[in-house]
Parts: C-alpha cells; structure tokens; sequence
C-alpha cells in the first residue's frame, strides 16, 4: 500500500533536510559569519513545495533519487534567495521569516545580501558539478530554464514588477503577469526539472508544463489570500502586509472570495492536464490540492 500525502511529504522533507545539511558549506568554514547565515537562511523551515514538485514529477518519469536531491536543492536554494532578498529593506521590510527572524535580522542587511548572492551561485555550482541527464544537451537546457526562471525574465523579473507596482491599481493581467514571474517561473521549473531528470516525452512534457503553470500561478493566488486572512503565528511571517505595503493582490483586486474561485479554477485546470498520466501522478495531485487548500 502506498503511504498517504503527509506521510510521502514528511519522508522526502525529513531526507531532504539531511541532503541540503550536506550541500551547504559547513557553519565552521571561513567566512563563518556568511556560511552561517546561509545556513540559517535554508534549513529548518520552509514547506519545501518546490522540492516536492520536483520529486513528485520525477518519481512519475521514473527519475533516480540522487539526481531529484540535485535538482530539488537547486530549486530551493534560489528559493531561500528570493526569500532573504524579498524580506530586505529595500524590498517588502519583514521581520519574521519561517518562524525566526529573518536574515537581515538576525544577521544584517550585508550579510543577507551576500547570502542571497552564494545561494544562488551555489544553486549553478551544484549543476556544474553533478550530472542531472545522461543527455549533456538536456543538461544545458534544464540549466538554462533555471536561469531564466530566476532572472529578469522570472523571478527577479517579477520582484521588479512587485515593487513597481506599489500604490498602484493593476488590471487582471497585468496581476497575473507579475505573479506568473515572481513566483510561477520557479514552481514550473521545479516540475519540469523533476520530469526532465527522468524520461519524458515532448507531449507528456508539454502536460507538465502546464500543470506546473498553473499550480505556480494558484500558489501566489494563494499566498495573496492568506496574507489577508491567516494570522502571523500561523504563516510564520507578517501576516497583513500586502495591505500594510500597498500592494496591488488579487485579493484588493478581486476580493478574498473570488480570489479563492480563482485559485480553485486553477486548480480544476492543473488537475485536467494530469489526466492522461493515471495513478502514476498521484502525488502532483496531492500537491495541487495543499497548494490550493493549504492553511499555511
Ligand atoms: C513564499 O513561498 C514566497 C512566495 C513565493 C509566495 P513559500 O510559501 O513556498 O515559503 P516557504 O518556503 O514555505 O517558507
Ligand atoms: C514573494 O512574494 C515572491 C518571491 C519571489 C520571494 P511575497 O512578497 O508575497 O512573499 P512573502 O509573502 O513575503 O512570502
Ligand atoms: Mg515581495
Ligand atoms: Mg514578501
Ligand atoms: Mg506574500
């Protein structure tokens, strides 16, 4: 019998925490300072929701674990990045990041900024050094779509756009460009990576892609709603801001209410193009269902 969603979700983050322990420089090492901040920054927190896209698409395209553990650290410590940046006060000025203080907090603001900087070079380091496909043109490519993921042309793309965007009244899709980049670049990549590190056919490719398109565009759906109705001992960050901030959400564009209906249409959309992948995509619906009905 296979086990349940929670239990498969608490393996893989219990294992995982143990590879990203590994991969980081060790807090002894010179400068102690940073390698410690970015220890700080990575471990012990976090729902992990980018790595286990990645496993879960890559236990459906039969992929080896070892190479999953690469990829998915990669994903997650450009994640950790963006979080530490985000968080500046030069950004969206937070204080409280996974249940701690964050970085600049903890630390301070040049540290967090230099641990932003390692972390994301150490994600490219990681793909430099471990092979990812037996195909070195494939291995070239899923570099590239991190790249691109995190750049002017994803995430950061999208960060740009967020704080452009403050006090402003953006339309629907000029909303839902912002958020396809800041955070739907990442998410997408993180199941075409999972794929991609296993066997996968165009077509079958070409599914995944959409599904990781839209569950990444119903997570900061999400993260718009819960950030107007979740309390901050709950997310374990400020609940509140975006208001606080200013800043256009789909929440002060739609209301919580057809917010919510967005983020489940997308999530209706997600589902349909798994369909063609039977039982072997169970776990990519279970995380297109915390995604939407996570609390947290
Ligand atoms: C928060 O991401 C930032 C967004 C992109 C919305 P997560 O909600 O995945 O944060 P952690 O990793 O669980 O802390
Ligand atoms: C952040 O969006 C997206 C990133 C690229 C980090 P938010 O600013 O809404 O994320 P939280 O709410 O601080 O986690
Ligand atoms: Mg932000
Ligand atoms: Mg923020
Ligand atoms: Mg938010």
């Amino acid at each position: 019998m296979q086990a349940d969603f929670s239990s498969w979700a608490a393996a893989h983050q219990s294992r995982f925490e143990q590879v990203l322990q590994a991969l980081l420089p060790p807090a002894g090492l010179a400068p102690q300072r940073l390698h410690g901040a970015m220890r700080y920054a990575v471990l012990d927190g976090g729902k992990r929701v980018r790595p286990l896209l990645a496993f879960a698409a890559g236990e459906l395209c039969g992929a080896d674990i070892s190479r999953l553990n690469i990829a998915a650290a990669a994903v997650e410590l450009i994640h950790a990045y963006s979080l530490v940046h985000d968080d500046m006060p030069c950004m969206d000025d937070d204080v409280l990041r996974r249940g701690k203080p964050t970085c600049h907090v903890q630390y301070d603001e040049a540290t967090a900024l230099l641990v932003g900087d390692s972390l994301q070079t150490l994600a490219f380091q990681l793909l430099a050094e471990h092979r990812l496909s037996d195909d070195a043109a494939r291995q070239l490519a899923m570099v590239r779509l991190l790249a691109v993921a995190s750049g002017s042309r994803g995430m950061a793309g999208g960060q740009a756009i967020d704080l452009d965007s403050v006090g402003k009244a953006l339309s629907l899709p000029e909303l839902e460009n912002m958020h396809i980049h800041k955070t739907g670049a990442l998410i997408r990549a993180a199941v075409l990576w999972g794929a991609q590190c296993g066997s996968v056919s165009e077509v079958h490719l070409d599914r995944l892609d959409h599904f990781g398109k839209c569950v990444g565009l119903a997570f900061q759906v999400v993260d718009d709603v819960l950030d107007s109705e979740a309390d901050t001992a709950t997310l374990g960050k400020t609940a509140g801001k975006d208001a606080d901030h200013d800043k256009p959400t789909y929440v002060t564009l739609l209301g919580v209410q057809a917010a919510r209906d967005m983020a489940k249409r997308l999530h209706a959309d997600a589902l349909d193009s798994l369909q063609e992948f039977g039982a072997g995509a169970r776990r990519l619906r279970e995380l297109a269902d915390f995604i939407v009905l996570r609390k947290f």
